[in-house]
């Protein structure tokens, strides 16, 4: 299985310091991730793996800049279209310093509210009110577990779950394996966010950047994107500009009395250096009753991978306080209770 979401996590790992480990890098993200979602990505990756001049360019970006997904995403969204690679090429030749400031003021910050599906199992099991904190945000569409519609695939069947006030305008689907669907929604109280750069959803611009962010041939997860952005620009969420490590003690102290705090993040730690992400725990963990979901590559959190069986087939790990209990589709596809 290879995503958008596998791919980030490994761009933002990537440093790539010479001509030959950016080639590299182009010829992996082609090979381990696009291969099988996007045949356009895999040949424009191919494509930069075997072009110096457009090597060159890219090695004068910052190293977390020279991203495939940025660049690609940056040349669409400027009108580069999705033409085969040699038309890319004299495409990004002249329009470079365009693409280049795009790729350096804009970041990948890809917001699927389709994780709720997977998010919802672990969250309808607390009777409680829940104050709800996701770091790593985004535009927060995750915020929202309980305004959206599910139908959980099991065994043959489709169960839909649907929020209190009937069915939501976005519909989720989720395959069920080794468990049965929730039978309630949660009772959200409380919701905030924080990321080093929210997004805000009402905004048309940031919208049109997290529609190019989503893969070209992924038309399925643009009108979802766009169905959860309607549904979540009625009602923005709190969202706060902050750091996960630096600012997330602060929020969970504002959460209301009375409720069970839950943080979580979902595609968020593989952003952050591999040293630092095993941190994040503690921090959360210093309040009392906080309940800490974590949403992540197999990769990102070897604590809690070493706990799963079985090779990296690029789901997801879903832990609760550091329990593994579920391997995930990256994009919240499938749910596979461990
Ligand atoms: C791939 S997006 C995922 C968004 C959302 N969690 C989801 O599942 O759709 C990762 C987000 O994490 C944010 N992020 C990365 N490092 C962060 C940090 N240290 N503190 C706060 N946010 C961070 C990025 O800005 C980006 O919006």
């Amino acid at each position: 299985m290879s995503t958008l979401s596998v791919a980030e996590a490994v761009s933002v790992a990537v440093v790539e310091t010479s001509i030959q480990s950016l080639r590299e890098y182009y010829l992996r993200f082609a090979q381990l991730e696009a291969a099988d979602s996007s045949p356009i990505y895999a040949e424009w990756a191919r494509g930069v793996a075997a072009d110096e001049e457009v090597l060159r360019l890219l090695l004068t970006l910052p190293q977390p800049k020279r991203q495939a997904n940025l660049l690609f995403a940056a040349a669409r969204l400027l009108g580069a279209g999705v033409g085969e690679y040699p038309a890319l090429h004299a495409w990004l030749l002249s329009h470079w310093e365009e693409t280049r400031q795009t790729m350096l003021d804009r970041s990948t910050q890809t917001n699927e509210a389709g994780r709720c599906a997977v998010l919802l199992p672990v969250l309808a099991s607390i009777t409680e009110p829940i104050a709800l904190i996701e770091v790593g945000a985004s535009a927060g569409l995750c915020l929202y577990p309980d305004r959206y519609s599910y139908h959980y695939l099991i065994d043959g069947r489709t169960v839909a779950v649907h929020p209190a006030s009937g069915p939501s305008p976005v519909a989720l689907e989720c395959t069920l394996a080794n468990t049965e669907p929730p039978e309630r929604m949660p009772d959200v109280a409380w919701r905030a966010g924080l990321d080093l750069n929210p997004i805000d959803i009402t905004d048309e611009d940031q919208q049109g950047w997290l529609q190019t962010l989503i893969w070209p041939e992924q038309q399925a997860r643009r009108e979802r994107l766009a169905a959860a952005a309607a549904l979540v620009a009625g009602d923005p969420p709190r969202l706060e500009a902050g750091d996960l490590f630096d600012d997330v003690e602060s929020l969970m102290a504002q959460a209301p009395a009375h409720t069970q705090l839950v943080v979580f993040h979902s595609a968020v730690l593989a952003y952050a250096e591999a040293e630092k992400r095993d941190r994040f725990p503690d921090l959360v963990q210093s309040h009392p009753e906080a309940l800490w979901i974590s949403n992540e590559g197999r990769k990102v959190l070897p604590g809690i991978s070493a706990q799963v069986s079985g090779p990296d087939d690029g789901r997801f790990v879903l832990s609760v306080n550091g329990d593994p209990i579920a391997l995930t589709g990256p994009h919240g596809q499938s749910f596979e209770k461990l």
